[in-house]
C-alpha cells in the first residue's frame, strides 16, 4: 500500500543506531555496536547492530532485521504503521498506492460508522424504548444508575431478529464485517445480539469497536430449557482484536497516567464498579485471558499493574508468564487483596470501602501467592510448616531473578521458623528439577529420532509421518490451530489417531494463541512442529462445524467397534451386556441424527462428542 520507493527512502534516512539507541544502551566494539537484547532477557550482551548495513542481530534469541522490523517488534506494530512511524521520525511524507489504500480506508470507515451508529441505537433503546424497560430495571437492581448508562454508553439490543439491521440500512457485507450480525441459511441478515444489555467496547482513543451483550437473568433460560450464555461478544473484526483490546481503557487512561497505576479485572461490570467506588482506572479483558499484547498496550500508560481477578479464579494461577512479562516489559505486577469468592463488581455494590481497601493493600504478585500459602497452611505444627515451606519454595523457584528469590526465601524462613541454609538447599533442588522438567522432553524426543546429524542435516518429515492423507483429521487440526480459543473443546484428543496428530493436539492443549505454542510444540517432536507450521499457513475450511461432525462420526465408529468386541466377552443375560446393548441403541439413534441435516445434526454431534470424551475417560 505504501509505495516501494518510499519504503526504501524511509530505511535510507533512518539512523538505525539512534533508533535502537532509544531502547538499548549500545557500546561500540570494533565496527559493531553491542548491547543487551531488548527481545529476550540476558545479562551479557549478545545483541549487535550493524549501522553500515542497517541491520540488527541477536546471537541469543536470533531476533534480526532492519529498522522496520525493529519497530514492528519493539512497538508491536504491523508493517504499514511501522513504516509510518519511521517516516514520521525522518520527516518523510509518504505516498500511498491510492486505489488499494482508498479501498482499505473506505471499508474501515464504513465499518466504524456502522459500529458508532449501533452504539447510539442500542443506547437510545435503553434510554427510551418500552422494550428496554426490563433492562432498565435490571441495571437499577444492580445499582448501575442513569449517569453510568451515559458514561459507559450502555444499551439494550431489542428482542427481535433484525431490529438493528433495519435501523442501520447498510450493505449486508458492512453489517457482517463489522461483527454486528450474520446471514442465516436463507441469506437473511440477523442481528448478532438480541435481547441483551449492551456494553459497547471502545478502543483506547474512544472509537467504538465491538460489543459485549449480557442476557437478563429473567430470560437466561430460554423456552427450550437451554441455558443461554451469560455474555455474547462481538467476533473479531478489522476493527476489533480481543487479545489487544481492554474494555474501559478509553475512560481510564487519564487517571491511570495520573496515578501511575492500572487495575485489570475480568468483567465489564467490575470496571463500572471500580468507577463508582471512585477508582476510575480499571480496565477489563474482554472474555479472554490477559495476553502479552494487552500488557504491551498497558505499559505505555503505567508500569504498575494491579490484577483484580477473583482470588480463587483461574486468572491468577497461570503464573509463570507473568514473571516473564514483568521482566520483559519492566512492569510491576500486583494482586488486589480481594476476599475470595466475590468479584469486584459485586463487592463494589455491597461494600465499596472494602473494594477501595483491596487496591490500597494490593501485594506484589509473589508476596500475594506466598501469603495465600500461609493463610491456608497449618502453621501450628511442625508438619504443617514443613508442607508450607515445600510449596513456598516451589513458588519462589518460578521467579527468574535470584535476588528476588533470596528476599522471599528469607521471608519464608522467618515466617515458618526454619534455617535459611536449609531452605537454600531446598530451593536449589527445586530449581534443578525445574530445569530437568524443561529439558527432559526434548532429550527424549531427540533420542527417538533415527539419525542425529543436527538441525541442518534433518530431512523434512514425510507425508506419512505427518499423517497428511487423513484429510478430516488434518482439516480438524487446521481449524483448531486457526481458532484455538474458540474451538478447543470441539476437538478433543479422542478424535485423533495418528501419533503426530495426537502429539500436536496434546501440545496445543490449554493454549489460547498460537504464538504461545513454541516450547510445547518443540517438546512434542519434529513432526508435530512441522505439521503445526504447515497448518498455520494454510487457510482453514470454511465450515468448522462440518469438520467436527465428520471427525465425530469416525470416532463413534471406532468406539462402536471396541464396544462390540467388549460385548463378545460378556456373558449373555448378564447385566453388563444389557447395559452395553442399551448404550449401543442410544448411540445408533444419535448416529442417525448425525446423518440427517440441520439442527438434528448439530445436536447429535454435540451429544456424541460429549459421549466420546466421557467414555474415553472411563475406558
Ligand atoms: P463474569 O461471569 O465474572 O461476569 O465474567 P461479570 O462481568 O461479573 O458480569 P456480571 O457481574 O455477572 O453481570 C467476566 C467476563 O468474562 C466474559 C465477559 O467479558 C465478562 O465480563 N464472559 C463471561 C464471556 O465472554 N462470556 C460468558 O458467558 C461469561
Ligand atoms: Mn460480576
Amino acid at each position: 500500500m505504501i509505495e516501494e520507493n518510499d519504503v526504501s527512502k524511509v530505511l535510507d534516512q533512518t539512523d538505525i543506531l539512534a533508533l535502537i539507541g532509544e531502547h538499548v544502551a549500545l557500546k561500540r566494539v570494533g565496527s559493531r555496536y553491542v548491547g543487551l537484547c531488548p527481545f529476550h532477557s540476558e545479562n551479557t550482551p549478545s545483541f549487535s547492530v550493524n549501522a553500515e548495513e542497517g541491520f540488527f542481530y541477536c546471537f541469543g534469541c536470533h531476533a534480526s532485521g532492519d529498522a522496520i522490523s525493529f519497530v514492528r517488534q519493539i512497538e508491536r506494530l504491523d508493517f504499514v504503521p511501522a513504516v509510518e512511524y519511521l517516516a514520521g521520525r525522518a520527516g518523510i511524507a509518504l505516498t500511498y498506492d491510492s486505489a488499494e489504500l482508498s479501498k482499505h480506508v473506505t471499508k474501515r470507515s464504513s465499518l466504524q460508522s456502522a459500529v458508532a451508529r449501533t452504539v447510539e441505537f442500542y443506547h437510545d433503546q435503553l434510554m427510551h424504548s418500552p422494550g428496554g424497560e426490563s433492562a432498565r430495571e435490571y441495571l437499577d437492581s444492580r445499582g448501575i444508575e442513569q449517569n453510568d448508562w451515559e458514561r459507559f454508553k450502555l444499551g439494550w439490543a431489542p428482542d427481535s431478529p433484525s431490529a438493528l439491521f433495519s435501523h442501520l440500512d447498510v450493505d449486508q457485507d458492512v453489517f457482517v464485517d463489522a461483527g454486528l450480525g450474520y446471514l442465516d441459511k436463507h441469506g437473511r441478515p440477523i442481528d448478532q445480539l438480541r435481547a441483551r444489555v449492551i456494553f459497547p467496547i471502545f478502543d483506547a482513543s474512544g472509537k467504538p469497536v465491538a460489543f459485549g451483550g449480557r442476557v437478563l437473568p429473567s430470560i437466561q433460560d430460554d423456552s427450550t430449557g437451554q441455558v443461554l450464555p451469560k455474555y455474547k461478544n462481538s467476533p473479531e473484526t478489522q476493527l476489533y482484536s480481543k487479545r489487544k483490546t481492554l474494555y474501559g481503557l478509553n475512560l481510564a487512561k487519564v487517571d491511570v497516567v495520573a496515578k501511575g497505576e492500572i487495575i485489570v479485572c475480568e468483567g465489564y461490570t467490575d470496571v463500572i464498579s471500580f468507577y463508582k467506588a471512585g477508582i476510575p482506572r480499571a480496565v477489563a479483558t474482554c472474555g479472554t485471558a490477559l495476553t502479552e499484547d494487552h500488557l504491551a498496550k498497558i505499559k505505555s500508560f503505567s508500569k504498575r499493574i494491579i490484577l483484580a481477578f477473583d482470588a480463587d479464579g483461574a486468572g491468577i494461577s497461570a503464573t509463570e508468564k507473568f514473571y516473564q512479562w514483568e521482566k520483559k516489559h519492566k512492569l510491576e505486577i500486583y494482586v488486589a487483596d480481594l476476599p475470595g469468592g466475590i468479584d469486584p463488581g459485586e463487592l463494589g455494590q455491597k461494600d465499596p470501602d472494602r473494594l477501595r481497601d483491596s487496591i490500597k493493600h494490593a501485594k506484589p504478585f509473589m508476596k500475594f501467592r506466598l501469603h495465600r500459602l500461609f493463610d491456608v497452611g497449618d502453621m501450628s505444627t511442625i508438619e504443617g510448616r514443613v508442607r508450607v515451606v515445600e510449596e513456598a519454595v516451589e513458588v519462589i523457584a518460578e521467579h527468574p531473578n535470584p535476588l528476588v528469590r533470596n528476599d522471599y526465601l528469607m521471608m519464608v524462613a522467618d515466617k515458618c521458623r526454619f534455617e535459611m541454609k536449609d531452605l537454600h538447599v531446598r530451593l536449589e533442588q527445586a530449581l534443578r528439577s525445574r530445569q530437568y522438567l524443561v529439558d527432559q522432553p526434548r532429550i527424549r524426543v531427540q533420542a527417538d529420532l533415527p539419525v542425529q546429524t543436527g538441525e541442518a542435516g534433518k530431512a523434512p518429515a514425510t507425508a506419512e509421518e505427518l499423517g497428511l492423507s487423513d484429510r478430516p483429521a488434518i482439516e480438524g487440526l487446521k481449524t483448531l490451530v486457526h481458532n484455538l480459543e474458540e474451538m478447543s473443546e470441539f476437538f478433543p484428543l479422542v478424535l485423533f489417531t495418528h501419533p503426530t496428530h495426537r502429539a500436536l493436539r496434546i501440545a496445543l492443549d490449554g493454549l489460547t494463541q498460537i504464538s504461545e505454542a513454541g516450547p510445547k510444540v518443540e517438546a512434542a517432536g519434529r513432526e508435530a512442529k512441522e505439521l503445526l507450521i504447515r497448518l498455520a499457513v494454510e487457510a482453514p475450511s470454511t465450515d468448522p462445524f462440518d469438520v467436527v461432525s465428520r471427525l465425530v462420526e469416525r470416532g463413534v465408529n471406532r468406539r462402536l467397534e471396541r464396544m462390540k468386541l467388549q460385548a463378545r466377552s460378556l456373558n449373555s443375560g448378564s447385566k453388563e451386556l444389557e447395559d452395553l446393548s442399551r448404550e449401543l441403541v442410544r448411540i445408533r439413534i444419535l448416529q442417525e441424527g448425525l446423518r440427517s441435516g440441520g439442527s438434528e445434526r448439530i445436536d447429535a454431534t454435540g451429544q456424541l462428542l460429549v459421549w466420546l470424551v466421557e467414555s474415553e475417560a472411563e475406558a
